[in-house]
């Protein structure tokens, strides 16, 4: 990326950041609803300290830190950094301010600035190629914002909405309670096929190297399980019945008390959903999500299929490229448009589990460094999911795009699609 381009694409990444911002009161920006969630004024602050850290300590000959303390507070999790905060104790810090915090996100866009002004060379090309990991993983953490906030403003009995509902062709705010089409499967012939990035443009290290894989034949869904179909094993005893559900995903429905996805309580007979625009009823035709690895597991053994593997989603993905894909700011996953047996919803509505540990794809060597700690430090106890969110930043993803979550992980926007073996 030349460097006015990679300039113009920080500017838009930090400028976003702070207009999802913009429906939250003071008070929302600071508590934390659950250790696996942020406040939001850590989010901005961590992105920053990102930036600070590994592109301005680089690349400034004179480089003082904003504040000291800060590389302490809004340091996540690279030891090869330094200490850091517990993250289990971000919601109990009132200081720095939301204000202060804003200041040293402005002051640091301001030595950026500086930065990208100055004359190209070696060393600038590799601090580029920081920025751009600094922009994706802002990215990444403007798609937190927006979870960690709806997961805060569901504890709170007022059930707040972040933003209202807008025109929309294929929904409305006050429900659809139209039947789903049956989906369509699609069959794929498998062999060897290459699956991880190939590196002609911006992947994390965790995509890659591309690689040869050899998949039986197999046949997935055109679509993702409807809230309806989802209904219908819940109706069946789905969180009932032990035999439907691994060992572990059977303690933790008993432990957790799950009868249902998370974010829906039942209201005189009929299931709300609470959603980033309040709470309202569910919707059958709508994608099903805030379900975990477990429940995905359980529903597609009730459904008579199993979850597909990473290889076999990218495979199936391989010719449909994330910028043909509907986009759209709603901030919760749409209806199906097309009930042809053509591909549908593989991004901007919800991620998609597979059944793939998160582990390292063959020849995978982390970065040298504090930034090797970004992902290759967490390949253990995870699962990978594909596709992408309709909380996901317009042009963050792509086929090969391994994002990764704990099999009780629920906050997130994370759904089902099926897959099969042919008969
Ligand atoms: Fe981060």
């Amino acid at each position: 990326m030349q460097i006015a381009e990679l300039a113009m694409a920080y500017a838009q990444s930090r400028e976003l950041s702070e207009r999802l911002c913009e429906p939250l009161a003071v008070e929302d920006y600071v508590v934390q609803s659950m250790p696996d969630a942020s406040p939001t004024r850590w989010h901005l602050a961590h992105t920053t300290w990102f930036f600070e850290t590994f592109v301005l300590a680089r690349c400034e000959t004179d480089y003082r830190p904003f504040n000291s303390h800060y590389q302490v507070l809004f340091n996540s999790y690279y030891n090869r950094v330094g200490e850091q905060f517990p993250r289990s104790r971000r919601g109990l810090l009132t200081r720095p301010t939301v204000a202060d915090v804003f200041a040293y996100r402005h002051a640091v866009d301001e030595r950026m600035a500086h930065l990208f002004g100055r004359r190209t060379s070696d060393e600038s090309r590799e601090a580029a190629r920081i920025v751009e990991l600094g922009i994706n993983h802002e990215q990444q953490h403007q798609e937190l914002m927006l979870t960690d906030i709806k997961h805060l403003f569901w504890c709170n009995p007022l059930w707040p909405a972040y933003c209202k509902w807008s025109a929309h062709p294929k929904t409305t705010s006050r429900g659809s309670l139209r039947d789903p089409q049956p989906p369509h499967w699609t069959g794929f012939d498998g062999g060897i096929v290459e699956i991880g990035h190939a590196k002609e443009a911006f992947a994390f290290d965790n995509e890659g190297p591309r690689h040869q894989v050899l998949l039986q034949p197999f046949h997935i869904q055109q679509r993702l399980v409807t809230t309806g179909e989802f209904l219908a094993f819940m109706n069946d005893g789905g969180y009932r019945r032990p035999e439907l559900w691994l060992s572990l995903g059977w303690s933790t429905v008993c432990e957790q008390k799950w009868t249902a996805p998370l974010y829906w309580i039942e209201q005189d007979g009929q299931w709300q959903q609470f959603t980033l625009h309040g709470l309202r009823p569910v919707q059958q035709a709508e994608p099903v999500c805030h379900v975990s690895y477990f429940e995905a597991d359980a529903f597609a053994r009730w459904s008579g299929a199993r979850l597909p593997t990473e290889a076999e989603w990218e495979e199936a993905a391989s010719h449909i490229q994330p910028e043909t894909a509907p986009h759209h700011d709603h901030f919760h996953p749409q209806p199906v448009s097309d009930d042809s047996a053509r591909l549908a919803q593989l991004y901007g509505e919800v991620w998609q589990w597979t059944a793939s540990p998160y582990t390292p794809y063959p020849g995978y060597v982390p970065a040298a460094g504090p930034l090797g700690e970004y992902n290759g430090k967490f390949m253990c106890n995870q699962y990978v999911l594909r596709g992408s969110s309709c909380a996901t930043p317009a042009g963050h993803t792509r086929p090969t795009y391994r994002n990764f979550f704990p099999h009780d992980a629920r906050w997130q926007f994370t759904e089902i699609r099926l897959a099969r073996d042919p008969v």
